[in-house]
């Protein structure tokens, strides 16, 4: 009996973290090897908030992807609280920028030059909003009182729904949602609201992070919450609503980083991205759903065309390596040393 197969469109990683220098020569090819195309996260140090930097860094992706000559990085813009509209025309017109991001100041790793006032970028996206541009969001409110858990429900209300009654033509992408209220409002939203969804948010709760020993590589923002959410966003991710597509969120943090007093936040999901969505879908009995969440939402709602090329993946297990890479930048990828029911050909 031969294994079972499923080819799809290519997919594309609509939200990854390549680092930069060394670490990205590292990474970047497990995202390639995969995906026809990414939307790379600009938080870097300093972050990438003209087109200079976001042309230059492209460049650098290119060249750590060689191998891979058809994949395309798609650059984003890192908003704040100073940056100019006529620059993120300009990076739209001129392809340079696919997209912006919002990171509410300090809210995750490399934040800390995000956004402290909504209403002092408005200038901003209101020109997002005349030309069409998407604002992806990291959709977490950082004040100290309210609790992790909370933060994202938080956000929904006090932010992120304000924000489109004002700009109701604006298209966003609410990125990596972790919890059945955003799952909830994106979907009660029109057809300028999507998400992503990561591999991982489908596949674990908090107790995976924190039962029996706290799982530092488990750890990430938004951090996991619990099942309810988890099943919720499985939900959403197989439904079929055209809302929701793949975006892994991939974030490598060398394994001294993560395994530390104060640890990163970041899963490096890349190696076997689409492995795992895989296998989610198919526990859910909705392979026939996998290709539009992996390969054909991301594309309709960034008005790009959909990858000409094809990939197929074959029931057969594997076993992810415990490390990936070397040195001072060895990683522990996610699901290190555990064995995945699917495999890329
Ligand atoms: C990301 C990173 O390490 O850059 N970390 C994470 O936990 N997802 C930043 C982010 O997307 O929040
Ligand atoms: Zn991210």
């Amino acid at each position: 009996m031969t294994a079972q197969t499923i080819t799809i469109t290519q997919p594309d990683d609509w939200h990854v973290h390549l680092r930069d220098g060394d670490m990205l020569n590292q990474v970047a090819e497990y995202t390639a090897r995969q995906f026809g195309r990414a939307i790379i996260m600009p938080n870097l140090a300093p972050p990438v908030t003209t087109t200079a930097l976001a042309s230059a860094y492209r460049d650098r992706i290119l060249a750590a992807t060689s191998d891979y000559p058809d994949f395309q990085p798609l650059m984003t813009a890192y908003l704040t609280d100073s940056i100019a509209p006529e620059e993120l025309v300009k990076g739209h017109e001129q392809g340079v920028f696919t997209a912006a991001k919002l990171y509410p100041a300090n809210a995750t790793t490399n934040s800390s030059f995000g956004v402290s006032d909504m209403k002092g970028i408005y200038p901003v996206l209101e020109a997002m909003q005349e030309i069409g541009m998407p604002l992806l969001v990291h959709g977490e409110v950082v004040d100290s009182e309210i609790d992790i858990f909370d933060r994202e429900a938080v956000f929904i209300e006090t932010i992120m729904a304000p924000l489109l009654k004002d700009m109701p033509e604006l298209k966003v992408v609410f990125e990596h949602i972790t919890t059945k209220d955003a799952a909830d409002f994106v979907a009660s939203q029109g057809d300028n609201i999507a998400a992503t969804i990561t591999a991982h948010h489908l596949q674990i709760n908090r107790n995976d992070m924190l039962v029996g020993g706290i799982k530092p590589h488990l750890y990430c923002l938004p951090v996991a919450k619990r099942e309810l959410h988890r099943l919720a966003l499985r939900k959403a991710a197989t439904s079929g609503s055209k809302k929701f597509f793949l975006g892994t969120d991939t974030a490598p943090h060398a394994i001294g980083a993560k395994e530390s007093a104060c640890g990163c936040a970041g899963i490096f999901s890349a190696p076997h991205a689409i492995e795992v969505y895989t296998q989610v879908f198919e526990e859910d009995g909705a392979l026939d759903q996998l290709e539009k969440f992996a390969s054909l939402n991301g594309p309709a709602f960034y008005d790009l065309p959909v990858n000409q090329k094809q990939i197929s993946l074959v029931k057969e297990s594997q076993q992810v390596p415990a490390t990936i890479g070397e040195g001072d930048l060895t990683i522990s990828p996610y699901q290190a040393g555990e064995i995945l029911a699917w495999r890329l050909v």
